[in-house]
């Protein structure tokens, strides 16, 4: 938080104007809009809800399939519960840690054989490295099946020389407290349908008829942001690039300081894409390293120093324990056991940094 982000939200406080509704928020969607090359943007309060309202404007409902990367965080997928679909786990690949692609098509091609194809498709740009979105749109096209893509991680963050998450039907944003830029909570929807965004706006705030007289033919959600938060969200746009220059420039030294050690590897970025490295993160090789990236997570914190192991794959979590995971999800498997996310907080100082390394070092067993 900087003054800036001070100023806007007391110029919602004094406007007096701070439902969620209102010029803020306009404004915000809006600058969004401009930042992204969006054609269209929901403000919600959270990343959540804009991927409930997606698979809502998509129709999924009880009993449909949604496909959806292994590897990510439970944000973008307990909405598939929430509709009643079920989700099928897809394996990531190990160049991108994002969907792969190949195991995709192979699906798709077997479902629309045995005519059981998925109502949509949630790949995840991981960590802020773009999924490869074309080919994935594309080999959905043949099929008439809608992508969503989660881009709740990738503010900032490009998929050839465009904005993560452009090209989808929908995109998913998140502004959570620990995001590369934040509204303290919330969330954007965006795609290119207009028409498909105003219907969002709608569901978000109770599906109510525009007469007077409060009527509603559907329900609908209470899921839109409040405009202090989107004051926030306006700030935070205009440092977006500077946090993403600063994030890779901590990816950098970590990969110069620690990369370079046997068993050690940082976290690859596609060649087709620029990450924004919201986490800094790499491997630990089983067979070069004693200590486990948990045992490094427990001996940093008691010297105050935070790390976290990569997200535990969905198909392993006892929540969706019945639901079919395609490939195992063994390259998923192998990067939760060996993962490590390292602090990589933009406000942190150079001395910060260096301190982290060296209790990292330690706990790692590096000389
Ligand atoms: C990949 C992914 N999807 C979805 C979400 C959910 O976003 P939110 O926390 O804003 O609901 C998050 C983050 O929290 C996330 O990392």
């Amino acid at each position: 938080m900087s003054d800036r982000e001070r100023e806007l939200v007391m110029e919602v406080f004094d406007s007096n104007f701070v439902a969620p509704a209102g010029p803020m928020i306009d404004r915000f969607e809006q600058e969004f809009c401009e930042f992204t090359g969006h054609a269209a943007a929901v403000a919600l309060s959270s990343g959540t809800g804009a991927m409930d309202i997606a698979l809502r404007l998509l129709d999924v409902g009880e009993d449909d399939e949604v496909w959806v990367s292994d590897l990510t965080f439970i944000g973008g997928v307990s909405p598939i519960l929430y509709r009643g679909a079920k989700p099928v786990f897809f394996d990531v690949s190990k160049e991108t840690w994002t969907l792969d692609v190949a195991l995709l098509t192979v699906e798709l091609e077997k479902a629309n054989q045995n005519g059981r194809l998925p109502k949509a498709v949630i790949p995840v740009d991981l960590y802020g490295q773009s999924c490869d979105l074309d080919p994935i749109v594309a080999v959905c096209a043949k099929y008439d099946v809608p992508v969503v893509v989660d881009s709740a991680e990738a503010m900032g963050a490009m998929y050839k020389d465009r904005h993560a998450g452009l090209g989808a039907a929908l995109a998913v944003y998140s502004f959570n407290g620990n995001k590369i830029m934040t509204t303290a909570g919330g969330g954007m929807l965006a795609g290119a349908d207009e028409e498909l965004l105003d219907r969002a706006r709608y569901l978000a705030q109770q599906a109510r008829q525009p007469v007077i007289h409060y009527e509603h033919t559907e329900t609908g959600y209470n899921y839109r942001m409040p405009s202090l938060c989107a004051a926030v969200g306006v700030g935070q746009l205009e440092v977006l690039v500077d946090r993403v220059a600063r994030r890779r420039e901590i990816f950098d030294v970590y990969e110069n300081t620690l990369g370079g050690y046997q068993g050690v590897k940082m976290m690859p970025e596609a060649s087709y894409g620029k990450a924004n490295r919201w986490l800094s993160v790499l491997t630990m090789s089983e067979s070069d390293m004693s200590a486990s990236p948990e045992d490094v997570c427990e001996v940093a914190a008691q010297q105050g120093v935070e790390c976290r192991p990569v997200w535990k794959p969905m198909s392993q979590q006892p929540v969706f324990k019945d639901a079919r995971c395609v490939s195992s999800g063994v390259v998923s498997d192998t990067l939760y056991r060996t993962g490590l996310c390292l602090p990589s907080g933009s406000a942190m100082s150079d001395a910060d940094l260096e301190r982290a390394i060296s209790v990292i070092k330690g706990a790692m067993g590096l000389n």
